[in-house]
């Protein structure tokens, strides 16, 4: 039996897709080598947005009728969404036959051995203890390191479809993260929603960082998301002695406003904020720094949405990540009054978009020149003479190389930028 997964969403969920497939392999199942050959098609789906659902809901939809052609095959929803919307997904005419939570993937064996069903728990503590994720052909890595969130940011579905916070052993990680290396994965990324506020025993995330540095067969070691409430001087000092820690960080500002960010229970101020930037420049001369903003947050006016402009000035990020406000039942700000009318969202997010792009070319533009090093993860899409990878600042780099350049570091220059790849020798 075959079965095909597609991942949603961020990080996590590619991570937990990675558990799944292991989790099948172990029960028997074979991964199908394209849609049409599965038996089982699963979606691990993402809820952070309406359109992030409305996407996989228009997937799923188009998939199923496969069905009438192969009547044994079935369709699985895991993930966010499942968790968000549980039984519903199992409603005439949707077409799928089973939904399972994101603590739940240890059951799904035994549920594929039904003809339907739901397993979703929404309290587990679940942080899939000694099981190993299954990687592709990849030259790259992911390690969660927490599960769930307890912040409860007032837009973010998050905390509702992960539960709460929970850390993960530190010999799990450190096991995780020495197969990655001995496997040829050697750009590690430990993952959480806030990997600050990583807990175990002893251990906090400066002193993960530090343990994790010995680790020899790894080349780098990176990390998302930072929450910037939680980023401290002493998790400053770890990225800045640890040799394998790359010089990048995303630090999701979200909003260049006081009111707005207190609005949001981010509970920081754009003072905080730009003071974190600075003691990351001093500490990390050269630090790459790359954010997330939403535009048109429930009271947000103009001059306040021209603070975010302002800070995207001030800040320089090499990258952002922008997004329209998205209503989410059940959260806070769902039932905030003054919320913003669509076009305005729409209109604010552009004028992020536009002004970004600039940024990152004129930050991409001072590379050239510059002797880089970069992690060969594939060939280029365009060309067979040339590979493709990221430098240590997380930025995208094509170079002239083989397929036998895969896999290791080079070091090049880079003679020319685009807004988000640097061309190099
Ligand atoms: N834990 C991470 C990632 C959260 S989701 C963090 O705190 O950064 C990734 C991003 O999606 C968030 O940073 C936020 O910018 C955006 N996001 C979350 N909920 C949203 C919503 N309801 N509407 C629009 N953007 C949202
Ligand atoms: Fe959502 Fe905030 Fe948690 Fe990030 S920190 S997952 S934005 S609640
Ligand atoms: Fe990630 Fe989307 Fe879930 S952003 S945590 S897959 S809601």
């Amino acid at each position: 039996m075959k079965f095909y997964l597609e991942t949603y969403g961020c990080q996590m969920n590619v991570s937990d897709s990675e558990l799944v497939s292991s989790i099948l392999l172990s029960a028997g199942w074979e991964p199908a080598s394209g849609i049409d050959e599965a038996d089982l098609i699963l979606f691990n789906t993402c809820s952070v947005r309406k359109h992030a659902e409305d996407r996989v809901l228009g997937r799923i939809s188009n998939e199923k009728h496969r069905k009438q052609d192969n009547p044994a095959l079935k369709i699985a929803v895991l993930g966010c969404m499942a968790q968000r919307m549980g039984k519903r997904l199992l409603e005439p005419g949707t077409g799928v036959d089973f939904v399972v939570g994101v603590d739940q993937y240890l059951e799904l064996p035994a549920l594929l051995n039904q003809d339907r069903g739901i397993e979703m728990d929404f309290d587990s503590q679940q942080i899939y203890p000694g099981l190993k994720p299954l990687h592709g052909d990849e030259t790259c890595a992911f390690v969660t390191i927490t599960r769930g969130c307890d912040n409860f940011c007032t837009y973010c579905i998050v905390p509702q479809v992960r539960g709460r916070e929970r850390s993960v052993d530190f010999s799990q990680i450190l096991t995780d993260v020495r197969d990655c290396g001995d496997k040829g994965l050697k750009d590690v990324t430990l993952l959480g929603q806030n990997v600050n506020s990583y807990r175990w025993g002893d251990y906090n995330f400066p002193r993960l960082l530090r343990e994790l540095n010995k680790v020899e067969s790894i080349y780098r070691l990176r990390f998302i998301t930072s929450h910037p409430k939680d980023l401290s001087d002493e998790l400053i000092d770890a990225m800045a002695s640890c040799d394998k820690v790359c010089e990048h960080i995303h630090l999701p500002l979200q909003s260049g406003n006081n009111s707005v960010l207190k609005a949001m229970n981010r509970k920081y101020t754009v003072e905080d904020y730009l003071l974190l930037v600075k003691k990351l420049r001093a500490a990390i001369p050269d630090i790459s720094i790359t954010t997330d903003l939403i535009a048109g947050f429930p009271g947000e006016s103009e001059s306040d949405f021209e603070q975010t402009l302002q800070a995207m000035r001030d800040i320089q990020y090499d990258y952002a990540f922008c997004f329209k406000y998205s209503e989410r039942e059940g959260t806070a700000a769902q039932g905030f009054p003054n919320q913003v009318p669509e076009e305005e969202r729409l209109a604010r997010l552009q004028k992020m978009i536009d002004l970004q792009r600039e940024i990152t070319l004129r930050k991409f533009s001072t590379q050239i020149g510059k002797t880089v090093e970069v992690y060969v993860e594939s060939l280029s899409k365009k060309s067979d003479s040339q590979v493709s990878g990221k430098t240590r600042d997380y930025k995208i780099a094509v170079l002239s190389g083989s397929r036998s350049d895969i896999g290791t570091l080079k070091t090049t220059k880079v003679i020319k930028a685009t807004a988000g790849t640097l061309i190099c020798a």
